[in-house]
C-alpha cells in the first residue's frame, strides 16, 4: 500500500483524538494506576489539578503532540504522542501507554502503529524513536511486531520510581517504515 493510504488516525480497533480538558481525569488516572506507572517516568502520583497546569503550558507546545487513544464507542482506552519533536534532524521520541482494563487486547500494538504512521506522514518525520525500560517486554514486543529496531540498552541511564535503571532504545527510520510490509498486515 502506498505509504500516503496508510491509516494515520482511525485503526480497526482504535483512533487517536486530540488531547482536551475532557480526558484530564482519565489520564491522571491510568497515570496513577502502579502497575501503568512502573514502566513509565512520568512524574507520579500526579493530580487533576497538575495534570491540568501540565495541559495548559503545553497545549500549544510546538514540539510535542499528544492525543486520546478511543475505540469506536468513545472509551478512553489510552494516552500516546511525540515529545521533544524536532524539526531539524526530524525525529522525535514516541510515547504510549494504555488503560490497564484494555491490556492484551491488540490496542498497544495498533496505536503504536498509527502514532508512527503520524509521525512520518503528517509530522515528516525521518526518525521516530522511544525509550524502554529493561523489564518492559509487552512494550518491546509491540514495537518489533511492526518493524522497530532495538538499537542498544543504555546501562544506568535513568533513575525511575527510587532506581538506577537501564533502557533500551527503540526507533524505526523512514525509509525503513516505508519498506516495511509489516504495516499493511498487523
Ligand atoms: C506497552 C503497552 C502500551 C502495550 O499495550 P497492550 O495493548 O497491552 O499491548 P498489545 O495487546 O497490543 O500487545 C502487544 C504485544 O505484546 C506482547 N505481549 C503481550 N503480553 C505480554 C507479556 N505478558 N509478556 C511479553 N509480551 C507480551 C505480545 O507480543 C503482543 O502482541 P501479540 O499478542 O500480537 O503477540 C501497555 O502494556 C502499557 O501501556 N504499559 C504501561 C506503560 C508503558 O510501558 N508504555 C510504554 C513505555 S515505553
Amino acid at each position: 500500500m502506498n505509504i500516503r493510504e496508510r491509516q494515520i488516525l482511525k485503526g480497526s480497533r482504535v483512533t487517536l483524538v486530540p488531547l482536551e480538558k475532557k480526558h484530564l481525569s482519565k489520564r491522571t488516572e491510568f497515570i496513577n494506576d502502579p502497575e501503568i506507572q512502573a514502566t513509565l517516568n512520568f512524574d507520579y502520583p500526579t493530580s487533576i489539578a497538575k495534570t491540568e497546569a501540565w495541559f495548559s503550558k503545553n497545549v500549544l507546545a510546538p514540539n510535542r503532540i499528544d492525543f486520546a487513544i478511543e475505540t469506536a464507542d468513545g472509551d478512553i482506552v489510552g494516552f500516546g504522542g511525540y515529545l521533544n519533536i524536532d524539526k531539524v534532524v526530524k525525529k522525535s521520541e514516541l510515547y504510549i501507554f494504555i488503560g490497564k482494563a484494555y491490556w492484551f487486547g491488540g490496542y498497544g500494538r495498533e496505536a503504536y502503529k498509527l502514532i508512527t504512521n503520524y509521525g512520518f506522514i503528517e509530522l515528516g518525520l525521518n526518525r521516530v524513536y522511544g525509550y524502554q525500560l529493561g523489564n518492559n517486554h509487552k512494550a518491546h514486543n509491540s514495537v518489533k511486531k511492526i518493524g522497530w529496531s532495538v538499537e542498544g540498552f543504555l546501562r544506568d541511564d535513568i533513575t525511575s520510581h527510587g532506581e538506577v535503571k537501564g533502557r533500551s532504545i527503540v526507533s524505526i527510520l523512514r525509509n525503513e517504515w516505508i519498506a516495511n510490509p509489516v504495516y499493511d498486515e498487523v
